[in-house]
């Protein structure tokens, strides 16, 4: 066992948090890694993809047993109580990821006020739907309304600066996210082993937990988090690649299949994003060096001068991936996907981890220190 500020904070097992990956659903890896005995979230912002991405919307629904004709909050409200009742025998630990930006107000508004509702109805839900979990944006006008209704709250960032800017808001744990992560990545980004030493720093006698991501997917790699002073790792690629996960078999299957080199960074949305090198991929890529050179200069694009057909490729790939479609699909996935070799089960996944972590950090004194 492995206990940390982090496990007392949230009431979790492992210091282990597995990281919302919207659009995409989590709805039924964030039960499975919950029962595991680490922070499950649930990913919400694709209740905002039914017009743009259909596929996506629709299977983001289902796997909540949602339909179509039901609206925003009725479709978060089936997702959280499916939730609740999938990890009440084990008492399991959940929360919500929450889009913040600025663009994305209105839209933050409806799923935070949802997630509130659905504590309030029911005291149950409220004792394990513990965690407000916000990124993409400013955390500063978000305090009131998350700590008000009673959440822990974790923000996550790409820098030192931005680290202190959630210290300022009164962020209860901190994820500083390096540019080795999965799918959306920061303007000017650092890598984990330069950015988590630097914000645990940086916050040193804040008593703000930090949490590494990007990059972690193993003992190996939790072991070197908790040795740079973390309280624990957020990981998605790994959580990306289990059986319980919701996303499709052919980006599971690519993940595991992904090698030495496997992803790079081209345009994604809202800026640069770390995706799975495939056909499709690199061309992407070589349209994002023509189109939106911002991406790899650190100057975010204009979003109005970005030529739609770039943008219409990217909802294309996404939605191919759900007709199996090799040809056209593109799949966000981190650095490590190189690293992950294997589709086990949360739990096992979990337990692994935590072992190899444990024996390893019991063992280093012996080997360096005698
Ligand atoms: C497919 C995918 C989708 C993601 N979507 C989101 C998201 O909607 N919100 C968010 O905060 N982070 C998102 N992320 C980032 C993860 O939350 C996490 O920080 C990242 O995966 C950690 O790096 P790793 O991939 O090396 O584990 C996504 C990551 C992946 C792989």
């Amino acid at each position: 066992m492995i206990n940390t500020e982090l496990c007392e904070m949230l009431g979790i097992k492992h210091p282990i948090i597995q990281a919302g990956m919207g659009p995409f659903g989590t709805n039924k890896l964030c039960i499975a890694t919950a029962n595991a005995g680490v922070l499950g979230l649930i990913s919400s912002s694709g209740v905002n993809s039914r017009d743009t991405m259909p596929e996506i919307y629709k299977y983001f629904i289902g796997t909540a047993g949602a339909t179509l004709d039901d609206d925003k909050p009725a479709v978060l409200e089936k997702i959280f109580r499916q939730t609740f009742e999938g990890t009440r025998e084990k008492r399991g630990i959940f929360g919500l990821n929450a889009l913040v930006a600025t663009e994305e107000r209105g839209n933050a508004e409806v799923i935070i006020d949802a997630a509130i509702k659905a504590r309030e109805d029911n005291p149950e839900m409220k004792e394990r739907f513990r965690v407000m979990f916000t990124s993409a944006g400013d955390p500063m006008p978000w305090g009131e309304k998350i700590k008000g209704a009673g959440f822990k709250w974790i923000h996550v960032v790409p820098s030192v600066k931005g680290a202190l800017r959630c210290q300022k808001a009164g962020v209860d744990v901190i994820v500083a996210s390096g540019h080795e992560g999965g799918f959306h990545t920061a303007w000017e980004p650092v890598h984990s082993m330069v950015l988590l030493p630097a914000v645990v720093e940086a916050l040193a006698g804040s008593g703000i937990p930090v949490v590494g991501a990007g990059g972690f997917c193993d003992g190996k790699t939790l072991a070197a988090a908790l040795a740079l002073g973390a309280a624990g790792v957020q990981m998605g690629t790994r959580f990306l690649a289990t059986k319980e996960s919701d996303f499709a078999p052919l980006w599971k299957d690519s993940v595991v299949k992904a090698k030495d080199r496997g992803t790079l960074v081209a345009r994604g949305f809202v800026g640069p994003a770390r995706w799975l090198r495939t056909e499709p991929s690199q061309r992407h890529a070589e349209r994002t060096l023509q189109m939106s050179p911002g991406v790899y200069l650190g100057k975010p694009d204009d979003f109005a001068t970005i030529p739609s057909e770039l943008i219409i490729g990217e909802l294309e790939g996404l939605n191919a991936v759900f007709d199996g479609d090799e040809d056209v699909a593109l799949m966000a996935a981190g650095e490590c996907a190189q690293r992950v070799t294997d589709l086990p089960s949360a739990e096992e996944l979990v337990q692994r981890t935590v072992s190899e972590a444990s024996e390893i950090l019991t063992n280093l004194p012996q080997r360096l220190l005698a």
